[in-house]
């Protein structure tokens, strides 16, 4: 119940068939029309939750019957409210208002139509997925690799051959730095020269929720394919990262993900564990 919308209401109600009617002598049609406009008022308006508008013109249907109903049990105010109608319809000072009247009818009913079909255009609700399950597998250079299984062949040497493995290292900063970190910045704070122009923005790889929690065979699929190997659940995109198979060895690749984990001091999740 909206008691404030349901009181005023009541008030202008109470001030017409007081007040008014003292001074102007109202109509039976006049008044059947406000009672009609005010009882529309308050289902409308007066009742929280709202009621539903089916039930609104239900509502309205009866009430419009009643009232008829109660205007036509007497017959002379039956005829004084024809007569009024008529010579509305008729008299000639009558004849503007009757052509307003024509017309906006219609008018009305089209507006209504129009703004029932009219709804705003929406957006489609659209979540991205930043890191997508990744396929099973991808070819490169004709071969195939199973991301599942693979491992950064450059990893062991680690602590097999410290030295080899920095030579990888060192090949690595120079792909980031010959083609990385334009986007990806300096720091690998995704802040290059070209990221504000991006949307996503480049990723920031000091930041614990990008290759901290990837395997490196999932960073070898990003980098190899790109904004365009990216899989339909995270459309839409309009991601910038270019597909890397296109310009950099496998070796390559491997390369400068040691490099993105040496640089950022981070680990690669160990494989075996769900993305
Ligand atoms: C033209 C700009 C651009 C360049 C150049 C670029 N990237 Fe990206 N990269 C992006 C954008 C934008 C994203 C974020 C959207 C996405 O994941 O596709 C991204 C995402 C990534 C991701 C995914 C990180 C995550 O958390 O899923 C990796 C890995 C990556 N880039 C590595 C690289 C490497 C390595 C290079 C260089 C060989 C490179 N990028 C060059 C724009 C670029």
């Amino acid at each position: 119940m909206n008691l404030l919308v349901l009181l005023t209401i009541a008030a202008v109600l109470v001030v017409i068939q007081v007040g008014v009617t003292r001074w102007v002598n109202l109509n039976r049609l006049a008044w059947m029309a406000i009672w009609w406009a005010a009882l529309w008022a308050a289902f409308s308006y007066g009742i929280t939750p709202p009621l539903p508008q089916s039930i609104v013109v239900l509502f309205m249907a009866i009430i419009t019957i009643a009232l008829l109903a109660y205007l036509s049990a007497d017959s002379e105010e039956l005829a004084q409210a024809r007569q009024t109608l008529v010579s509305f319809m008729v008299e000639k000072r009558y004849q503007v208002a009757l052509i307003v009247v024509i017309l906006t009818l219609p008018l009305l009913v089209a507006l209504s139509v129009f703004s029932s079909l009219n709804q705003a255009p929406q957006p489609p609700a659209s979540g991205r997925t930043i890191h997508p399950v990744p396929p099973a597998s991808i070819s490169f250079e004709g071969n195939t690799i199973n991301l599942s299984t693979a491992n950064n062949p450059y990893r062991e040497l680690e602590h097999s051959d410290p030295e080899a493995f920095a030579a990888h290292v060192d090949n690595g900063r120079r792909v980031y730095f010959e083609n990385c970190f334009y986007c990806h910045g300096d720091n690998m704070e995704g802040a290059g020269q070209f990221a504000h122009g991006y949307d996503p923005l480049p990723a920031n790889f000091n930041d614990a929720t990008t290759i901290a929690m990837l395997q490196e065979s999932y960073l070898f699929w990003r980098i190899a394919k790109g904004a365009p190997g990216l899989p339909p659940e995270s459309t839409p995109w309009s991601s910038a990262m270019p597909a890397w198979e296109n310009f950099l060895t496998e070796e390559e690749i491997w390369d400068v993900i040691l490099f993105l984990y040496e640089f950022t001091g981070f680990e690669p999740r160990a494989q075996g564990m769900p993305h």
